[in-house]
């Protein structure tokens, strides 16, 4: 595995951010049904139901929940009806299965950043759609996926047709805050790196290159120059690699992971895990003396750790360190995952070590039972 960080402390010129973006505004899933996956996100999420959407509503040709905890929302939307939007629902669950159509951010001016991203060669796939206190446009990303730009005014509803959800408890011991990340796999990194670069003005924040033997993958992970938003672009580099897997299951390109990030991730994953959420399954070897040489001094009860099966990885240059676990696939394919991470000090990684870490646990587990 090769790690390299690309560290641009100096100055950044003023047009660093030349579409304003702030940040994740949400995130929407097309679904095959909606009332299921807010039921899901609600009880091993720890999620509360925001918002709802349908024809009642002045919404055509979808049935739409918006769910969410601290700053993230996501919007789950099924195909109602007829119609060209009911369509293109029906359209997209077929190619795709569930999963993300658009990762939509917040922007300083949505008919500025639409300007600008068509200006600087992006394709636009809506207009700029304006309500009073609304405002958004759509420009096409990698595969089906698309990027909406979003002007709020203060104290507003979500969307236009979108009704608040009355009640709604988000003090549980499942904690968000934030989306940490969102990764996309790709066929060829490099275009849509560039596209991240010349559209939006992010920067090429790292790259690493992870070869277990099992899993060849290649990633570069560009950023806002403010580090808000962060998106790992991966790409295959052997056929048997898990992101080949990904891309010809979900037909092209897609989201395939989004890291929520905790301030607390023993509480929320003891609860996720109570409440019937299946992670990734970690090997007992993972822990042994191999795990203490390479994360070193922790805050955290590594029994503790090791029981509730969490990953560690320190960072290169030991800014600090990370915590996280995968949970396994969530939709019918094997596609969409999801990441609970928490971070401390100033972990800036992705967990790239525990690709080799978890892959060497493995191997020890398989010669301890003779199978190697
Ligand atoms: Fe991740």
């Amino acid at each position: 595995m090769s790690t390299t960080y690309f560290d641009k402390t100096a100055a950044r010129p003023a047009t660093a951010n030349p579409l304003g973006v702030k940040g994740i505004d949400h995130i929407e899933f097309i679904v095959d049904r909606a009332d299921q996956w807010r039921d899901f996100f609600l009880e091993k999420y720890g999620m509360a139901a925001r918002f709802y959407a349908d024809e009642s509503t002045g919404v055509r040709g979808r049935r739409a929940h918006v769910v969410g905890q601290g700053r993230i929302n996501f919007i789950l939307a099924e195909p109602q009806g007829n119609g060209p939007e009911a369509d293109f629902l029906r359209w997209h669950l077929d190619r795709h299965g569930c999963g993300v159509r658009d990762v939509a951010f917040r922007v300083k001016s949505a008919a500025h950043a639409l300007d600008e991203a068509a200006r600087r060669g992006a394709r636009v796939t809506r207009p700029l759609d304006e309500h009073e206190q609304f405002i958004g446009g759509t420009i096409a990303a990698y595969g089906d996926t698309v990027h909406t730009f979003i002007e709020r005014k203060p104290h507003t509803d979500f969307a236009p047709g979108y009704r608040p959800v009355p009640g709604g408890c988000e003090d549980g011991d499942i904690n968000f805050a934030m989306i940490d990340h969102v990764v996309a796999n790709v066929e060829h990194m490099e275009p849509w790196v560039k596209y991240y670069e010349e559209i939006f003005g992010f920067d090429l924040f790292m790259h690493f290159d992870i070869n277990t033997g099992r899993s060849a993958l290649m990633s570069k992970v560009v950023s806002s120059t403010d580090g808000w938003v962060k998106m790992p672009i991966n790409e295959p580099s052997s056929a048997n690699s898990q992101i080949q897997e990904f891309l010809d299951r979900y037909n092209g390109p897609g989201v395939q992971h989004i890291a929520l990030l905790t301030p607390d991730i023993v509480s929320t994953v003891a609860e996720m895990r109570r409440m019937g959420q299946e992670f990734l399954e970690v090997p007992d070897t993972y822990y042994d003396a191999e795990f203490d040489r390479r994360v070193g001094e922790i805050e955290e009860d590594k029994e503790l750790l090791k029981r509730l099966r969490i990953l560690v990885d320190r960072d290169e240059g030991d800014d600090g360190y990370l915590l996280q676990l995968f949970t396994k696939c969530v939709f019918a394919r094997p596609t969409l995952f999801f990441e609970v991470i928490q971070r401390r000090g100033r972990a800036r990684g992705f967990g790239e070590g525990n690709f080799r870490a978890l892959f060497e646990a493995i191997e020890r587990e398989q010669a301890r039972r003779g199978t190697l």
